[in-house]
């Protein structure tokens, strides 16, 4: 009873101050200066990947009711939370037929109109807040933007606004949910933030897996330079956000990058990084990589100025059900990733099993976070101030250490109140830290900063048991506990426990800041990869290593006598460099792997089979030829060389050698060990070649296949041609 009467008195003392404080800072602490835009939250999905065989039992097994967790999902966290807008950052739909070719089917974005309708309807968040773009998915064998097969510009909220043609959006993020008076407020009001969409989806989409990467000409690098300088111009500096569905490494630039450099219109222009870097951007977020890599694909990435980009990818709804809450409050970016579960769960959803159930009509839903301490029950708990020492300084806003004096937090309830009650039970808010160094910790009652507002605050700075300025960091966590009368109240809902940085404040005690420098992310080495380096690069130099090492390593060196001796593989692939009808075609064949063509593919819907090369695609596009710069071709030679050409040639080698070591000419031409160790990477192979060449693209693509197809039977035949001969000339006659 004491303890709540206590609790009572600290949190009313805590209000009143709070109060105060707002009104003109009679506790001397100091008023910022600067117009404050006050509080903003949006939320991030993606890869949604709704498609026309969601209802096959496996798919469901699978993925579980996508649209119907959509629905849930509306219902619950954004209809209580209220966001300034909904981001959908790419594959809206999944775009392929049963067996997995690249196709835009009508009846998907049907789907996808009913599920953002019912979104809209069960959220009430207007369709003006929902800021969808396309990703590769949404782009499969798609001739052009606003064309007939173009059904994000028919279905989309963003196509519908913009009419689909546009690469680059702007929008302005306010403080506060989403209201009608949203536009109105944009010509007296600051935005908080402004949201840039940037669909680097390439024009005209071909069908995987020549559609994987992003594509971003000098051009949209350009407007998106325009656009960002236009957001900045204002008298208010809003913070920045670009939001698109690739990765940054995952975009091809053929204007800029070494990639295919002095392409089509090759003036040297500024990359995408740079314009991101030069007007401080605080945080690039994305999707498509799903988790392949992890939960947690972020990287900072520094700026010339000494500033952050933070680069986030937000893991897919299809498969983890993962939703973002995004948060600027008062110049501190903060963001939260959560698990969204319901009975229906995608099987491969690796987020905990659910344990706090929440009853909607019979449907019961759970919320995990990303984070190991986040705990969500009745509200979910997000630090909106101070900022993540881990993820600060972002943004060329806070190039200037800033001081924060408050903790902040938005309590959000997981169920929205439909009751319509005036004075709805609210949860008591703590505030619990630990020093760093020192081991201290100390704890503290948190208000509500306005009535009927989810953002609660508590001071920082001057309490007795605070932390020391040599501390330098603190791990803040924000605690919602239910008020329940008469019985035990249930355990807390935590939000992450965030690690703040410290300085010295006027006052003399340690108050929040921005840290020099971001404190490390901890990611597994999977994590860090996905960002650490830049895809297009990689498959041009692995493609050409597997290559070289082929040609030079395999062929040309053995047959100088380098390496020949008895230990294996060099004795072996000496053995086959010495026959000159083996060796010459297995050379021509290499040379041929990098200046012809590997097979006829079907690349658009009505047009004739275009050709794929190493590196780039020829294909025809409403009536003319075009060629394409595409670094997801290499990526299918790297398997085809590290999988087939590479063993195949030690494989050959070993046949060879051991027919011309054989005394007698042998009964068959290959040994049943030899025929064993073949077969797995026969099998291998011939399914990336059903999934390449029959799957994907059509049936040209079988017939005309030098690059792929035909490499086994090639092999085949230059080894059936000449294995009598050579077995009548064994090494050992040579030798003697
Ligand atoms: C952006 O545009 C401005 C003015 O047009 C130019 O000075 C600047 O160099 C551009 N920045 C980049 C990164 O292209
Ligand atoms: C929902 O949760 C309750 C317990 O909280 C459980 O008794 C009930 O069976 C669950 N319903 C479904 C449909 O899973």
């Amino acid at each position: 009873m004491l303890l709540v009467t206590w609790i009572s008195l600290t949190t009313w003392l805590c209000c009143a101050k709070g109060e105060m404080n707002m009104l003109g800072g009679q506790l001397g602490l100091e008023v910022p200066r600067t117009k404050l835009p006050g509080t903003a939250w949006f939320i991030q999905i993606s890869d949604t990947h709704l498609s026309k065989f969601d209802h096959l039992l496996d798919r469901q097994k699978l993925y579980g009711d996508k649209v119907g967790d959509l629905r849930l999902f509306a219902r619950t966290v954004l209809a209580s939370s209220q966001p300034g807008a909904l981001l959908i950052t790419g594959d809206l739909v999944d775009g392929k037929t049963l067996l997995g070719r690249g196709q835009q089917i009508e009846k998907e974005w049907q789907t996808y109109r009913t599920a953002l309708d019912m979104i809209i309807k069960e959220s009430g968040i207007p369709e003006a807040a929902i800021l969808d773009l396309r990703g590769n998915h949404d782009a499969f064998n798609m001739a052009e933007r606003g064309g007939e097969d173009d059904y994000f510009s028919r279905y989309a909220a963003e196509g519908r606004r913009s009419g689909g043609g546009a690469c680059i959006v702007s929008r302005p993020l306010f403080a506060g949910p989403y209201s009608s008076e949203y536009n109105l407020q944009a010509q007296d009001k600051c935005p908080v933030a402004v949201l840039v969409g940037l669909d680097a989806t390439p024009e005209p989409g071909l069908r995987g897996p020549t559609n994987f990467a992003g594509t971003l000409h000098g051009e949209a690098v350009e407007r998106l330079n325009q656009t960002l300088i236009a957001a900045r111009s204002q008298e208010c500096s809003p913070a920045l956000v670009v939001y698109g569905h690739y990765p940054l490494p995952v975009i091809a630039e053929p204007d800029t990058n070494p990639w295919r450099k002095g392409g089509a219109g090759g003036a040297k222009t500024c990359s995408l990084m740079e314009v991101l870097t030069q007007h401080g951007v605080t945080a690039y977020v994305s999707g498509h990589l799903h988790a392949v890599f992890g939960q947690r694909v972020h990287r900072l990435h520094s700026a010339p100025d000494g500033g952050h980009l933070a680069e986030l990818e937000n893991a897919a709804w299809k498969d983890d059900r993962r939703f973002r809450v995004l948060t600027f409050d008062k110049g501190s970016f903060s963001f939260a990733d959560f698990f969204f579960h319901t009975p229906s769960q995608p099987l491969s959803s690796s987020g905990p099993p659910s344990e706090h159930m929440h009853l909607e009509e019979g449907q019961n839903i759970s919320i995990t976070g990303v984070g190991k301490e986040v705990v969500v029950r009745k509200h979910m708990v997000v630090i909106t101030s101070p900022p993540d020492a881990r993820y600060s300084p972002s943004g060329s806003l806070n190039r200037r250490r800033q001081m924060f004096q408050e903790v902040r937090a938005l309590v959000i309830p997981v169920i929205p109140d439909r009751t319509g009650t005036k004075f709805p039970v609210l949860p008591q808010v703590l505030l619990t830290w630990t020093c760093a160094k020192s081991g201290k910790t100390g704890q503290s009652m948190m208000a509500q900063v306005q009535q009927g507002q989810n953002l609660w605050r508590a001071p920082w700075g001057n309490y007795d048991d605070t932390c020391e300025e040599t501390d330098g960091l603190v791990y803040i966590q924000v605690h919602a506990l239910e008020r329940v009368y008469g019985r035990e109240p249930p355990p807390p809902a935590s939000s992450e426990l965030r690690p703040a940085a410290l300085t010295r404040g006027d006052n003399g005690k340690p108050w929040f800041t921005t840290p020099r420098r971001p404190l490390p992310l901890h990611l597994t080495l999977m994590e860090r990869l996905a960002l650490g380096f830049d895809w297009q690069q990689a498959a041009l130099k692995i493609f050409y290593s597997l290559w070289a090492f082929h040609l030079v390593g395999m062929l040309l060196l053995p047959r100088l006598g380098l390496g020949r001796g008895t230990v294996f593989p060099f004795s072996v692939l000496a053995d086959m460099a010495a026959v000159l009808p083996v060796w010459l075609p297995q050379v021509l064949y290499g040379m041929y792997m990098v200046v012809g063509p590997w097979l006829a593919a079907r690349y658009l819907t009505g047009e004739v089979p275009g050709l794929f090369w190493a590196g780039a695609v020829l294909f025809r596009h409403r009536g003319a030829w075009r060629w394409r710069g595409d670094p997801d071709t290499l990526r299918v030679g790297i398997v085809h060389y590290a999988t087939c050409v590479l063993p195949l040639t030690l494989w050959m080698a070993t046949v060879v050698s051991s027919w011309r070591r054989l005394e007698k000419p042998p009964r068959w031409p290959v040994t049943l060990i030899q025929a064993l160790c073949l077969a797995p990477f026969l099998a291998f192979h011939v399914l990336v070649v059903y999934r390449v060449c029959f799957v994907s693209y059509d049936w040209p693509a079988l017939l005309f296949s030098p690059g792929l197809a035909w490499t086994m039977p090639l092999a085949a035949l230059l080894l059936g041609a000449h294995w009598h001969s050579m077995a009548r000339q064994p090494i050992k006659h040579k030798d003697t």
